[in-house]
């Protein structure tokens, strides 16, 4: 029988409309997963048992109702003009659906490059990774240097393995023939998280000899955002200035600090804000990340 809270009922009211609905069907005239009692709905009219047969199978066509679903009991109806309506308004939306998945898979907007390198905080960039899981329609594609993975040893409790699993898409840092090097591989842009003072010098003066830091050029030249997680402390003035150079370049260079603000109950909530706030800069808004509000004795926005 007709599971009540099905995501097929979800699909069928979504496309066809709450009306046309099997599980709106009176009692008297049950439905089976399988067929749609029309009949509940008898009507003088004219029984136009194959046109309703054409519109119910456009609708299994589009998705909108099951296949081998079928039409029970005695179907004359009035509402026949309505439900060749329906489904083809629900062909016509599965249609745009599918057009707008393709646009999306194809969208530049969508694909992300992350980096992760050997400073210290490798969980800012596997946090991202963590994140954009979750995230649909975000599409990652992960450069990880070999010493982010000699840092994660220290200070994380995952492994190489666990860590490259995480991505949608791994490139070899060494690999400058990957698609990321070539500004025609459309991007929403790259975070680099953590970055080190070493690929911050790359980035600065486009010294392109592997993969991430040739990618963020690449990045750089076609105007796409690249934020850089970018990690030492204390600083010199050669640090500086690389990072002065790497704005230059159209860089956003954002250590990442932590805000107090937000009272973090933990380490891991204050690494997730931070993340959170660096995917910000790329449109991807998480509803985890903590926001300002306006209001009396409200802390200042940072
Ligand atoms: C545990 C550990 C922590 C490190 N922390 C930092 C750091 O915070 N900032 C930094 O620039 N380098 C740091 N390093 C050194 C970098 O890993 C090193 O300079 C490396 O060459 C960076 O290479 P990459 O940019 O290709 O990942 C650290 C290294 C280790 C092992």
């Amino acid at each position: 029988m007709i599971n009540h809270h099905g995501p097929r009922r979800k699909l069928f009211e979504e496309l066809v409309g709450e009306f046309f609905s099997p599980w709106n069907q009176s009692a008297t005239n049950p439905c089976s997963d399988h067929s749609i009692a029309w009949s509940a709905r008898p009507r003088a009219g004219i029984l136009a048992h194959n046109e309703i047969m054409n519109s119910m199978r456009r609708a299994i066509q589009t998705g909108a109702l099951k296949p081998g679903t079928r039409l029970v009991g005695g179907a004359a109806t009035e509402n026949m003009r309505a439900i060749r309506r329906a489904a083809h308004c629900a062909h016509r939306k599965v249609a745009l659906r599918r057009r707008d998945t393709l646009f999306r898979e194809k969208s530049p907007m969508r694909r992300i490059i992350i980096a992760i390198t050997g400073a210290s905080g490798v969980v800012y960039g596997v946090r991202a990774l963590q994140l954009l899981k979750e995230v649909e329609d975000v599409e990652t594609h992960a450069v990880i240097s070999p010493s982010a993975f000699r840092t994660a040893i220290d200070e994380i409790d995952m492994s190489a393995e666990e860590i490259k699993s995480l991505a949608d898409v791994l490139y070899n840092h060494k690999d400058i023939g990957a698609a990321l090097s070539s500004g025609s591989f459309r991007t929403a842009g790259m975070l680099v998280a953590p970055c080190s003072v070493k690929t911050l010098s790359g980035i600065a003066n486009c010294y392109n000899d592997e993969l991430i830091v040739r990618a963020a050029d690449v990045c750089l030249k076609e105007r796409r955002r690249v934020v850089l997680l970018f990690r030492e402390t204390p600083l010199h003035a050669g640090h500086i200035a690389l990072m002065d150079q790497a704005t230059r370049n159209g860089a956003i260079v954002m250590p990442p600090v932590p805000a107090f603000y937000s009272k973090p109950n933990s380490l891991d909530e204050m690494v997730t804000q931070t993340v959170g706030r660096a995917l910000d800069l790329f449109d991807i808004h998480l509803p985890m990340v903590k926001r300002w509000k306006d209001g009396p004795g409200s802390p200042g926005q940072h």
